[in-house]
């Protein structure tokens, strides 16, 4: 299937700033309240919480009803919710299984921080991309969308890094 390259992008939009924006403007209360799994260290640990979660999905909101006004097109609109929330779904899981791997809040694991985002993303807005844009989830443009998301996502923590907004480059 021929991959469309503004589509891609607009697919991928919502969800990245959805990851994005919590980075900038998230911030204290955390999803897990403190409180420790089984094994004793935290559910989520403090790098989630209720305003980057809000805010993460009040952005790709925001940005899918742009692209909604912009293209007319409600399946988009539909498509950015579903998939932003599915990117914060797909943080918090990386979180998750970071702390049951004994990865300490803020310490890189390449998978969970990079890649499980857009992962969720695709899941949640799946039932919906199958009928609506399936070009989207053929084995070619998984790979672009997979490989685009690592490179972008190492380099705008890069920058944020640079900027100040996180103390770690990852
Ligand atoms: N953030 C937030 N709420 C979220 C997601 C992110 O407030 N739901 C903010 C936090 O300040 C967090 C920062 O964005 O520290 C960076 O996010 P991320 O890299 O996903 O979290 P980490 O702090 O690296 O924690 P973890 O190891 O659990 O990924
Ligand atoms: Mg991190």
């Amino acid at each position: 299937m021929q991959l469309e390259p503004g589509l891609l992008f607009l697919f991928l939009l919502p969800p990245y700033v959805a990851n994005a924006t919590p980075v900038i403007f998230g911030g204290g209360m955390p999803i897990d309240l403190g409180r420790k799994w089984i094994d004793g260290r935290r559910i989520l640990g403090n790098g989630k919480t209720y305003r980057g979660l809000i805010i993460g999905v009040a952005s790709g909101i925001i940005v899918s009803l742009i692209e909604y006004f912009g293209m007319m097109n409600a399946q988009l609109l539909y498509i950015g919710v579903l998939s932003s929330i599915g990117a914060m779904f797909g943080d918090m899981g990386g979180s998750f299984v970071k702390r049951r791997m004994a990865i300490e809040q803020g310490r890189p694991s390449i998978i969970m921080d990079q890649l499980l985002f857009i992962i969720f993303a695709l899941i949640f807005s799946y039932p919906l991309l199958i009928d609506a844009f399936p070009f989207l989830l053929s084995i070619e443009s998984i790979a672009v969308i997979l490989i685009l998301t690592y490179v972008l996502h190492r380099l705008m923590n890069i920058i944020a890094n640079l900027l100040g907004l996180k103390k770690v480059p990852w």
